[in-house]
C-alpha cells in the first residue's frame, strides 16, 4: 500500500527509504539526496518490491543500484545484465501489446540491438551532427530573439528549453513544423510518470500510453510511405531506403525508433537545459566564471549540468546468470535498477559531489548511461544543443534568472514542467 505525502515519515535511516512508494518521488530534492546518500552508505544494495501499475501484475522486485562502481560494471556486462527481457526503460516487465510502440533498441539485446544501432548510428556521428550545426545555432538564435521580444520574461521550459530539442529532432526526421505541438504533447504523455497533468488518472495510464505511441507511429509511417517514393536527405528517408549494406528498417522498427528518439531526444535535453538555468541562477559565482570565458568553459560546464541534472534517473536490467558483483550475489532472473542520479552524486568518485563546479575535471558522470552498447546514441547531439543554447543565453541575456521549478511527478525522468524566467 502506498502512503500519501502527509503520512510520510522523515528519512532518518535507510530503513525509512522506500523507492517503490510513488510519493517518495514527490519529496523535496534535499530529502531525496539524503535518502540516496543513506542507500549508498550500505554495504549491500537494498531490495524493493515492485511498483504496482495498471498494466502489469507486480513482479518479483528489484535491487536498487546506487553506487557509481555498480553502474559501471552492470553497463559493461550486457550479457549478464540484459536490457531485452521485459525492457530497460521500465521496472515492471513491459506487456506484449506495448512492444509494438516501445519495443525499440533501448529495450533489446544483441544481436537485434546491434543490427538496429548499426543502421541508425550512421546518422548520429559527430560528423553528421556537424551537418545540423547551423540549424541548431539558427534555432537557438530565434529562441533568444523571441525571449528578448517578451520584454521581461516567460515560462522558461516551454518558451526556451523545450523548443530547441523539439525542432532539431523534428528537422532531422523531416517532420513539418505544424506537427511540433502534436509531437510535444505525446512525448509529455509517454514520459509523464505519475503526473496527473499528463497521464490523468493512473488507472487509465496504459490506454493513454498506447494511444500516444500509436499516434506517433502513425505520423512517422505516413511520412515514411511518402519518403520511400520521394526520398530526401532527411533521416526518415535514409532509414526506409536500403543503404550501402542493404540494411533498412521495417515500418514497425521505424515507428518504435521514432518514438524512442522523440521521447529520448526531447525531454532529456529540455530538462538538462532547465536544470542548468536553475543552477546558474542559484550559483552566480559559476555564472560569472562561465561569462569570463564562454567558449573555454562550455564543454566542462555542460558535463557538469548533465551530471547534476541527470535527466534520466534510471534504467533497468535483468540478470541472465548467477553472478557476484562488488561482493553481492545476483541470481538469474533478478532485476537491478541503475540509479544514474545517485551514481552522479557518489562521493567515492566525485569530490564535493553536491557542488556545482563548471570546471570539474575529471567528471566521469553517467548521465548518458554507463560504458556499454546502450550508451546514449544522442549524446553528441545533446551536448551540442545544450552548449549552443547556453552560449546564446549567456551572450545575449547574461542577467537571465529563473524562479522555483515546478517538478514533474516521476521516478524515471527528472523533469521540470514550468519555471518562470525574468531579466
Ligand atoms: C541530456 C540529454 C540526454 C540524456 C541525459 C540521455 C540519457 C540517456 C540514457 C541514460 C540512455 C540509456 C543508456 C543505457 O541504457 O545504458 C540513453 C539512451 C539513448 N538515447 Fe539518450 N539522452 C539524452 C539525449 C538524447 C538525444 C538528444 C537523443 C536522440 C536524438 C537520444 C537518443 C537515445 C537513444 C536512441 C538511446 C538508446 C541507445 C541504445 O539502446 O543503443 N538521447 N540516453
Amino acid at each position: 500500500m502506498t502512503v500519501t505525502p502527509a503520512e510520510q515519515r522523515p528519512i532518518l535511516s535507510a530503513d525509512d527509504v522506500d523507492l517503490s512508494d510513488r510519493y517518495f518521488w514527490q519529496r523535496p530534492m534535499a530529502e531525496r539526496e539524503k535518502a540516496f546518500e543513506l542507500l549508498r552508505s550500505l554495504d549491500r544494495p537494498r531490495f524493493y518490491r515492485e511498483i504496482e501499475t495498471s498494466f502489469a501484475p507486480p513482479g518479483p522486485g528489484y535491487y536498487a543500484l546506487v553506487k557509481h562502481a555498480d553502474i559501471l560494471e552492470v553497463s559493461r556486462n550486457p550479457e549478464i545484465f540484459c536490457s531485452g527481457d521485459g525492457g530497460a526503460t521500465n521496472i515492471p516487465d513491459m506487456p506484449a501489446e506495448f512492444a509494438e510502440y516501445f519495443g525499440s533498441m533501448i529495450n533489446m539485446d544483441d544481436p537485434r540491438h546491434a543490427r538496429l544501432r548499426r543502421i541508425v548510428s550512421r546518422s548520429f556521428t559527430p560528423r553528421m551532427i556537424k551537418r545540423f550545426e547551423a540549424d541548431v545555432e539558427a534555432a537557438a538564435t530565434k529562441i533568444v530573439d523571441d525571449l528578448l521580444e517578451t520584454g521581461s520574461g516567460c515560462d522558461f521550459v516551454t518558451e526556451v528549453a523545450a523548443r530547441l530539442p523539439l525542432k532539431i529532432i523534428c528537422d532531422m526526421m523531416g517532420i513539418p513544423e505544424r506537427y511540433y505541438r502534436f509531437v510535444f504533447d505525446r512525448s509529455n504523455i509517454i514520459l509523464g510518470g505519475f503526473d496527473p497533468e499528463y497521464v490523468g488518472d493512473v488507472s487509465q495510464l496504459a490506454g493513454r500510453l498506447l494511444n500516444a505511441g500509436m499516434e506517433l507511429q502513425q505520423l512517422v509511417q505516413d511520412l515514411a510511405a511518402h519518403r520511400a517514393e520521394n526520398p530526401t536527405d532527411d533521416l526518415i528517408s535514409s532509414l526506409v531506403t536500403a543503404n550501402i549494406d542493404g540494411e533498412k528498417l521495417t515500418m514497425q522498427e521505424l515507428g518504435s525508433f521514432f518514438i524512442l528518439l522523440v521521447v529520448a531526444g526531447n525531454e532529456t535535453t529540455r530538462n538538462a537545459i532547465s536544470h542548468g538555468m536553475r543552477l546558474l541562477t542559484l550559483h552566480p559565482d559559476q555564472r560569472a566564471l562561465w561569462l569570463s570565458d564562454i567558449e573555454g568553459h562550455t564543454p566542462r560546464a555542460v558535463k557538469e549540468i548533465v551530471r547534476l541534472a541527470s535527466p534520466v534517473n534510471y534504467m533497468r536490467r535483468k540478470v541472465t546468470r548467477d553472478h557476484v558483483m562488488n561482493g553481492h550475489l545476483y541470481r538469474k532472473g533478478e532485476k537491478v535498477v541503475l540509479y544514474y542520479w545517485s551514481a552522479n552524486r557518489d562521493a567515492a568518485v566525485f569530490d564535493n559531489p553536491y557542488a556545482f563546479d563548471i570546471t570539474r575535471d575529471p567528471n566521469p558522470h553517467v548521465g548518458f548511461g554507463g560504458p556499454g552498447p546502450h550508451f546514449c546514441l544522442g549524446a553528441h547531439l545533446a551536448r551540442r544543443e545544450i552548449s549552443v543554447m547556453f552560449r546564446e543565453l549567456l551572450r545575449r541575456v547574461p542577467q537571465l534568472e529563473v524562479g522555483e521549478p515546478e517538478l514533474l511527478f516521476s521516478s524515471f525522468i527528472n523533469g521540470v514542467k514550468r519555471m518562470t524566467a525574468h531579466f
